[in-house]
């Protein structure tokens, strides 16, 4: 008997689509999937005001393939300068829906990002009176703190002490890597909600770095030990509406990836669903995936869930290429190292 499951179609609540070439070859990977994605700011230069929204959002809609319904949930990037008025005038206008916190020097184009928080009190206060959602990278920068406790220490050195003094402040934890990450979203109650990535209820440190270095498992945050992989996974499957799907697919060349310095980022977007499936079947929860892929996620974000739905079907494996072509070269697709048996049919 064929088994299969039918979700109500899936969002992904932190995606990078980047732009130009590359925009127009990982966009339809999405596109075929999603109903609709958070989208990163992190361009360079990053988008900052309303409108570079606008136009980013327009180069996005340009670029999906014909009759697409997928929508772009655009958001700003946060610099110390940024202006509360425009933020504000571009929530109003439905034109943003969130947006993002990167410490300067945290991850890719993060050079525009926040050094000095004190500076970026005001547009905060402006977010927690309109209700506009700050999605946060949350990792320390300073050197002396090691890259594994990085998460750890973020939340209780910046984020903590933030949500303290921006009473209403609603909060995404982008991407947690860790048990504290879990734990500390877990009691944040319904104005903090935090993302959990594909690759991050995968893999743990040992696949970067045993064995060989292992540049396509190399994001930030990077992935931590075991036990930290085991508390996401449960977090994930657990149905608790504070935790949803943000893949974090992020598309580098495998030049960029494969280099004495190579860039951060795992991409996912081509066969996270049927990852997703594999996982959530493997700890018993299939009947909990739609919670975390389509429903957990729009609640948070105070939006409807999508009457559209799409149906997996269990089968043998699913074949999924290796790599996809962009204008600006080949683009690893992210391995699980493991056989995946649901495939999207519809
Ligand atoms: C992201 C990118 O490449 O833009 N990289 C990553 O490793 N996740 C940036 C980010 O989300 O940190
Ligand atoms: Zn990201």
């Amino acid at each position: 008997m064929t088994q299969t499951l039918t979700l109500r179609t899936p969002d992904d609540w932190h995606l990078h689509l980047r732009d130009g070439a590359m925009l127009r070859a990982v966009a339809p990977e999405t596109a075929r999937h999603f109903a609709r994605a958070i989208i990163m700011p992190n361009l360079v230069p990053p988008v900052v005001t309303g409108a570079d929204a606008a136009a980013y959002r327009d180069r996005i809609l340009a670029a999906l393939p014909k009759g697409s319904g997928f929508t772009p949930l655009m958001t700003l990037y946060l610099t110390e300068d940024t202006d509360p008025a425009d933020l504000a005038q571009a929530h109003a206008d439905g034109l943003i829906t969130a947006v993002k916190l990167y410490p300067a020097g945290a991850t890719t184009n993060s050079a525009s990002g926040v050094t000095n928080f004190d500076k970026v009190r005001p547009v905060l206060e402006t977010m927690a009176e309109i209700g506009c959602p700050l999605c946060v990278h949350g990792e320390v920068v300073d050197s002396d703190i090691d890259i594994f406790d990085r998460e750890a220490v973020f939340i209780e050195r910046v984020l903590d002490p933030i949500r303290r003094a921006t009473p209403g402040l609603r909060v995404v934890m982008e991407h947690i890597t860790t048990m504290q990450g879990v734990e500390y979203a877990s009691e944040g109650g319904p104005e903090l909600g935090a993302t959990i990535t594909t690759h991050h209820l995968v893999i743990n440190r040992n696949h970067i770095l045993a064995g060989g270095i292992k540049p396509h498992y190399y994001c930030l945050p990077v992935a931590k030990r075991e036990e930290h992989r085991l508390a996401l996974r449960r977090a994930a499957t657990s149905g608790d509406p504070t935790f949803f799907l943000g893949t974090d697919s992020a598309p580098h060349t495998d030049a960029n990836k494969l280099l004495p310095c190579g860039c951060a980022g795992c991409f996912t977007a081509t066969n996270t669903l049927s990852i997703l499936a594999e996982v959530f079947e493997q700890d018993g929860a299939l009947d909990r995936l739609e919670s975390f892929t389509s429903l957990n996620g729009p609640k948070f974000y105070r939006l409807p869930p999508n009457e559209s739905t799409i149906t997996l079907t269990k089968g043998a494996p699913v074949t999924y290429p290796d790599h996809i072509d962009t204008g600006d070269g080949p683009v690893t697709v992210f391995d699980p190292l493991m056989p995946l048996h649901w495939r999207v049919s519809t």
